[in-house]
């Protein structure tokens, strides 16, 4: 199945809003759900994203997709002049701004609703964007792409942190089993929304993987593009540049 096509809860509004809707309906719940699904192994994948940005000591850091704000929390150990998260889930980011409020980073990062595809920030605005499990989720991943692209200044960075699929056979068939049974399972059980986390695995089934993905990069211009395996294969970090 084409990864575009697979939608949250199959009907006919746009895939954008049911994906919106769905983390609306789960937002209370996930920040705890990722914690105990991923064991907190996560916060460590979004550090070396982080330690991957911090060459270039980045002063503006868009954070793309950026849910209850963890990705943009992160940033803020770089020191930039100023983060800025969107989202297209108001329910996500209100949990968001609560955690920034406790942290003191509501002057530093601010939240704003904006689809990636159409955010219509000038050309050449940040010098990094970060995406965490975002770009899978996206309707039209190529015009999402070449729009961040687009807002990122020339020699800006991308880091981008999506699951992925693990290659050794045995890794693989035990993530399998994972994902496809207890996640949904324990996501039915946990969350109030009982489509969310199947949507979770079916989505990450169909989407481009490790050289997959940095195909699609490429064809939508990022230069210097690479992939690193993170904690087996289970997640990928991408970056490029423009
Ligand atoms: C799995 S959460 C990830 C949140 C956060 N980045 C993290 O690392 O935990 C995915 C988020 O992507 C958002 N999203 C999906 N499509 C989007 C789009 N086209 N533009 C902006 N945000 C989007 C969803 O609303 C959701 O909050």
């Amino acid at each position: 199945m084409k990864h575009d096509t697979v939608t949250p809860y199959h009907s006919k509004e746009e895939k954008k809003e049911q994906v919106a809707q769905m983390f609306n309906n789960i937002a209370g719940r996930y920040d705890f759900l990722n914690s105990f699904l991923s064991l907190g192994i996560h916060k460590g994948w979004r550090k070396k994203c982080v330690k991957a940005l911090s060459k270039k000591n980045p002063e503006s850091i868009l954070d793309v997709a950026t849910g209850t704000a963890d990705f943009a929390i992160a940033c803020a150990t770089l020191h930039p002049k100023k983060i800025i998260g969107v989202d297209i889930s108001d329910g996500m980011m209100e949990v968001g701004r609560k955690k920034l409020n406790d942290l003191g980073l509501s002057q530093l990062i601010q939240l704003e609703n904006g689809n990636a595809e159409t955010l219509t920030y000038a050309d050449n605005t940040f010098d990094a964007i970060v995406v965490g499990f975002g770009v899978r989720n996206f309707q039209d991943l190529e015009k999402g792409l070449k729009n961040l692209l687009r807002i990122l200044k020339p020699g800006g960075q991308i880091v981008i942190l999506e699951f992925s699929y693990p290659k050794n056979w045995l890794i693989k068939f035990g993530y399998t089993i994972y994902f496809s049974y207890v996640t949904p399972l324990i996501g039915r059980i946990f969350s109030s929304d009982k489509r969310a986390y199947s949507y979770l695995t079916e989505s990450v089934k169909a989407f481009p993987h490790n050289e997959n993905f940095v195909k699609v990069m490429q064809n939508c211009a990022y230069k210097n593009t690479s992939y690193h395996g993170l904690t087996f294969g289970v997640a990928a970090m991408y970056i490029g540049e423009k």
